[in-house]
């Protein structure tokens, strides 16, 4: 059990393009997805990128197969590992949406995704993944995927105004220990 340290917005090494991990098999996977995957339950994060951890891997986690209490009303989205992932938007439809980020702790903003993607990579035992996805699982999927190329989701925000901290935004919400 390894709860890593999470990086803030600032932190110039989540602004870098991640690189793709060489093999299925590299050494480093096994460790990485379970660390990983406790910082992730540690943190009720609805998803964590490798760069949010410092580590400079095309990998990401997202799900939990049940309720998550930082996004009471959202969907339940399978718990996936995503290796080399790659996105295809399906239709041109965007779909505002209000996000967190565990790198921009107390803050949420409405930011556009596409309303339906396809989504390609490998899970964590070298099992090819294709699904097509729409609403919160997708937006999980390609906010989740932005951290790959050094992108937070205030840099995908159109209107600036609707950016603000949990706790004036949705008084009440219980958001678990972050944001
Ligand atoms: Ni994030």
């Amino acid at each position: 059990m390894t709860v890593r340290t999470l990086l803030k917005m600032g932190d110039p090494r989540l602004l870098r393009v991640a690189q793709p991990v060489p093999s299925l098999s590299a050494d480093f996977l096994p460790q990485l997805l379970q660390d990983l995957l406790d910082t992730m339950v540690a943190a009720h994060g609805a998803g964590l990128a490798a760069p949010q951890i410092g580590e400079d891997w095309q990998v990401v986690i997202f799900g939990s197969g049940q309720p998550n209490p930082r996004y009471p009303d959202a969907p339940v989205v399978p718990y996936t590992v995503l290796i080399n992932p790659v996105i295809e938007p399906l239709g041109d439809a965007m779909e505002d949406g209000w996000e967190g980020c565990l790198s921009v702790p107390g803050l949420r903003g409405l930011v556009p995704r596409y309303r339906r993607i396809r989504y390609t990579g490998w899970g964590a035992h070298g099992e090819h993944i294709e699904r097509e996805v729409e609403g919160f699982h997708a937006r999980v999927v390609q906010h989740e995927c932005d951290h790959l190329l050094g992108r937070l989701y205030p840099t995908r925000m159109t209107d600036l105004t609707r950016l603000g901290y949990t706790d004036v935004l949705f008084p009440g919400l219980d958001a678990g220990e972050d944001d």
